[in-house]
């Protein structure tokens, strides 16, 4: 839609700068021009009212202007690049891990005498867990910022985090970071003014003289860390208001009905942008609107904000995608990647977070129904759009899919979780896991679970025992899990340390930092000495069947995330299997979540119409012949197949 106005208001902003005179700042221009109409359209259906609407619109251009003449030759010339590929990071070329930069190599320094493991891996994209400022024992693991643009000295400096940025482009590897969109530390500078009685930084954060509207925003509101930090407001005595802090005490969040918010925000964004930053994670997007009488979470006007600030990308760091960190209802996650007119055009990726407690919930019960149920609905992910995939990152594992999903699968939803609790929790009499409950609500009984990968899926206890059998099938388990999550289409990303069946780290009960977070247990802090000193066998056939899957990963084009996945009717409730294909590719990945062999009809890989004769099995490296419909594929326990058609 052509509007006059916005395009002589560009056209000033790039007067203004002296960007009209250069003829490489074309594509800029244009992309500036047909995004403008939807930008303002965006803009203003949230902040139409606001007093200083068109201060904050004109200072909104400015920014995007801005972001684009300090955005370096080499990341315009990728941007273009990108754009050329079309959803480059759809590719399954692509294999992620994402860890503490302190825990993991020391410091920012460290980092880079560590890309040659993650290369030899075959790990080429990195998630930095958070670097910027963040107060030592107030800092929820780097997402409570107290300064947006400062690396925490704990880490290095921002010349440390441009280093590494330059060392990973030489070898190009792909980085993403996060912006904490949703909050900031209390020792941020604007809750530091706000402290100090500054009306104008008061709008920057939900804060109340009395409890009256808190009681209100209570009333509805749900809590996230109900043991740690209970409620969603704080008094602060400082200034004698109530303020919103929906995660910790210490997290402030940020009033987004205020758009000098907004602007300060996305300017951060593009400075995140032009660190040369691939994927942005937009952390707690789910949260950052507020209304009363509601959960405060996923609203409207959260997608709005969101979609504006991926038009706005698009203009001037084109090569940037988002991810969303929406870990909600299934259905809500689906709408992170935009609806209707927006549908592919919010956020790029979402993490699979419905698949990935689904995985955990069909290891535990050795039956995929559940996982089944949910696909039709996870189908639905826009052309374009991608996932995240894993089976654990740093936070909890929480089994927020559906009832409905539990229910198609003929069990009890209340009675499920029940078991599923106490199967993770360890508390469940003969249950191979070592994990914690997470957050319990006592209110609700709520919980979810924290755990590392291989304590979870049973080598803690394997290896205390010392039974050699019992730690084999924990490490086929911990296969099982990252392959799925390998195969299934978007990025797979590992947390750092599974690669190496990290089981559980008790040692943050000693630190009052940490002790209120279990989350802290399956954070470890890798021992490169133990690593280097070749005795932990575990660890070792951990590590090359990891970087295996992830050759076999690469080597396989129908993996790339094109939307090209179909779920097989399940012959077996025990055997989950999709197939991805390409016009020159079929590739069938079978997995078998029991304790048994599971026998798969040969009928299952004709249903399709297809008259297949032979498959390769790249994870076990053999040709296999298809038998008659009578006859079975047979799959260990806990087996699983990549099954490439090659007759
Ligand atoms: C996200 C992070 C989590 C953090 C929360 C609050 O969910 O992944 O670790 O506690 O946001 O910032």
């Amino acid at each position: 839609m052509y509007q006059h106005h916005l395009h002589q208001k560009i056209k000033r902003a790039l007067e203004k700068n002296a960007l009209h005179a250069n003829p490489a700042n074309v594509n800029f221009y244009t992309r500036f021009v047909a995004n403008a109409a939807a930008i303002e359209s965006l803009f203003s259906s949230i902040y139409q009212h606001h007093p200083a609407y068109d201060l904050y619109f004109n200072q909104l251009v400015e920014t995007i202007v801005d972001a684009h003449q300090k955005r370096r030759p080499a990341l315009q010339q990728l941007d273009e690049k990108k754009l050329e590929q079309e959803g480059w990071y759809l590719s399954n070329q692509i294999a992620g891990m994402s860890l503490y930069v302190d825990r993991f190599a020391g410091n920012l320094k460290g980092m880079s005498s560590k890309l040659e493991y993650l290369n030899k891996l075959g790990v080429n994209f990195l998630h930095l867990m958070p670097v910027f400022e963040s107060p030592a024992g107030e800092s929820d693991g780097g997402y409570a910022v107290s300064d947006f643009r400062k690396v925490d000295a704990r880490f290095g400096n921002l010349g440390d985090l441009q280093k590494l940025k330059l060392a990973m482009e030489e070898k190009e590897m792909y980085l993403m970071l996060d912006i904490v969109l949703n909050h900031t530390s209390h020792h941020h500078e604007w809750a530091r003014k706000a402290k100090e009685g500054d009306k104008a930084f008061q709008q920057y954060y939900y804060m109340y003289p009395t409890r009256e509207i808190p009681d209100q925003f209570d009333a509805s509101m749900p809590e996230i860390f109900p043991e740690s930090s209970p409620g969603n407001f704080t008094y602060v005595k400082a200034c004698n208001q109530w303020v919103m802090s929906v995660f910790h005490s210490y997290q402030w969040d940020l009033n987004y009905t205020n758009p000098a918010v907004f602007v300060a925000m996305l300017d951060t964004l593009f400075f995140y942008a032009n660190l040369g930053v691939d994927i942005l994670r937009i952390d707690a997007p789910a949260f950052i609107w507020k209304q009363l009488g509601t959960t405060c979470q996923n609203l409207p006007q959260a997608h709005t904000l969101l979609r504006l600030l991926k038009q706005c990308l698009q203009v001037a760091a084109p090569g940037v995608a988002l991810l969303g960190e929406a870990i909600v209802a299934p259905r809500e996650i689906m709408k992170y990647f935009g609806e209707g007119l927006y549908a592919g055009r919010e956020c790029d990726f979402a993490y699979h977070a419905t698949q990935m407690a689904l995985q955990w919930d069909a290891l535990a019960t050795g039956d995929t129904r559940i996982m089944l149920a949910a696909q039709p609905l996870l189908l639905q992910k826009p052309k374009g759009a991608s996932w995240i995939t894993y089976t654990r990152c740093h936070d909890d594992i929480g089994l927020g899919y559906d009832d409905s999903m539990i229910a198609a699968a003929g069990f009890n939803s209340y009675e499920h979780r029940k078991f599923l609790k106490k199967y993770y929790a360890g508390s469940l009499p003969g249950s191979p896991a070592t994990g914690a409950l997470f957050s319990v609500n006592p209110k609700t009984q709520d919980a979810r679970i924290s755990g590392s990968l291989a304590s979870l899926c049973g080598l803690e206890k394997a290896s205390k025992k010392g039974s050699q059998a019992e730690r084999a099938i924990a490490i086929q388990k911990i296969l099982l899990m990252q392959a799925q999550s390998f195969f299934i289409g978007g990025i797979p990303v590992l947390f750092y340390g599974d690669e190496q069946g990290y089981t559980n780290d008790y040692s943050y009960l000693s630190d009052p930092g940490k002790s209120y977070d279990n989350r802290w247990m399956h954070r470890p802090v890798i021992d490169w000495q133990k690593w280097e000193a070749d005795d932990n066998a575990d660890g070792k056939s951990i590590f090359t069947a990891t970087q295996r899957l992830i050759q076999i990963r690469k080597k396989l084009s129908a993996i790339a995330d094109t939307g090209n996945l179909s779920w097989l009717t399940p012959h077996n409730i025990h055997v989950a299997g999709f197939i991805r294909e390409n016009t020159h590719q079929q590739v069938y990945c079978l997995f078998n979540f029991s304790p048994q062999s599971a026998y798969l009809t040969w009928y299952a890989f004709k249903e399709k119409g297809k008259s297949i004769t032979r498959l390769y099995d790249h994870w076990t490296e053999q040709t296999i012949a298809v038998g008659s419909d009578h006859d079975y594929f047979i799959l260990q326990p806990y087996g699983f197949h990549i099954l490439e058609v090659t007759g």
